[in-house]
């Protein structure tokens, strides 16, 4: 299999046994080296480099498909099909509270994700989509989200530093059902594409976070935009919108288009 015309089923087929892989790699006991890279609260450890390293290997000799991954893998261009990962999204997580990591891989194509996979690894939850073809969670098929709810009949997911930058979104926040974050930008999409919390807001986002779990989140009817309503690109890094139909739509408009 070296060509463009592998299909997404027989990907998806090579790709989830290999991610199984990657999650006992990240599973297995041992002393981590925890060096910082932009600040000391952005952490990179060598399992985060060993997963890479390791997904790389296969799926380029598999594929022959270039990738952009977060721990080093770059890429010239998006032409074509291109593999997007981030070995372990939520490496604080990793470090300090050993749960609420994911594995996120996505195959775009020519800019546009058209399988994306995030594994919640201590769970065992392989969350799977393709484009048009609905999303899954370990093969059972994810429920539409509500398109008619409000933002203030929902829970919102964001960060405290999205809450002292958007001072409206305080104010949402305390309007709304309640307020989560957990730490896994990947997740945190999942969790509104199953959903379980009405929006996700985020002020910078790389491909790597995000370019898997906006497409769950789509095949799940949640509607994804940057935080001022253009349309994503998940080639760029950036803001990120994303919620349940009226959900972003009513929060879009409190947050940006008609803020009172
Ligand atoms: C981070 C997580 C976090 C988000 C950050 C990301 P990393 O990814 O997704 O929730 O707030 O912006 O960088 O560094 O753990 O892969
Ligand atoms: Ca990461
Ligand atoms: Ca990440």
């Amino acid at each position: 299999m070296t060509t463009e015309s592998i299909s997404l089923d027989e990907l998806s087929a090579v790709v989830i046994p290999l991610l199984e892989q990657a999650r006992q790699i990240a599973l297995a006991p041992e002393e981590l080296e925890i060096q910082t890279k932009s600040d000391r609260n952005d952490l990179v450890t060598q399992v985060d480099k060993r997963i890479e390293q390791f997904l790389a290997k296969e799926l380029t000799e598999i594929t022959g498909y270039p990738m952009l991954g977060e721990e080093g893998h770059t890429l010239d261009s998006f032409a074509g099909r291109v593999w997007v990962l981030d070995p372990i999204d939520g490496t604080m997580n990793y470090v300090a509270t050993h749960r609420d990591y994911a594995i996120s891989l996505a195959l775009v194509e020519d800019g546009i994700p058209a399988l994306g996979i995030v594994v919640d690894v201590t769970k065992g939850l392989f969350y799977v989509a393709q484009k048009g073809k609905g999303a899954y969670c370990n093969n059972k098929k994810i429920d539409v989200v509500p398109d008619k709810l409000p933002y203030q009949d929902a829970v919102l997911i964001t960060d405290i530093k999205e809450i002292c930058a958007i001072p409206r979104l305080k104010q949402a926040l305390v309007d709304s059902r309640g307020h989560r974050r957990y730490g896994s930008a990947a997740l945190e999409l999942v969790e509104v594409a199953c959903g379980r919390a009405g929006a996700f807001v985020h002020l910078w986002v790389s491909p790597w976070d995000i370019a898997a779990a906006t497409l769950i989140c789509e095949e799940a009817g949640c509607t994804v935009t940057r935080l001022d309503g253009t349309n994503m690109d998940v080639r760029q890094k950036g803001s990120i919108l994303v919620g349940w139909p009226n959900v972003h739509s009513s929060l879009l408009k409190r947050l940006v288009q008609d803020p009172r």
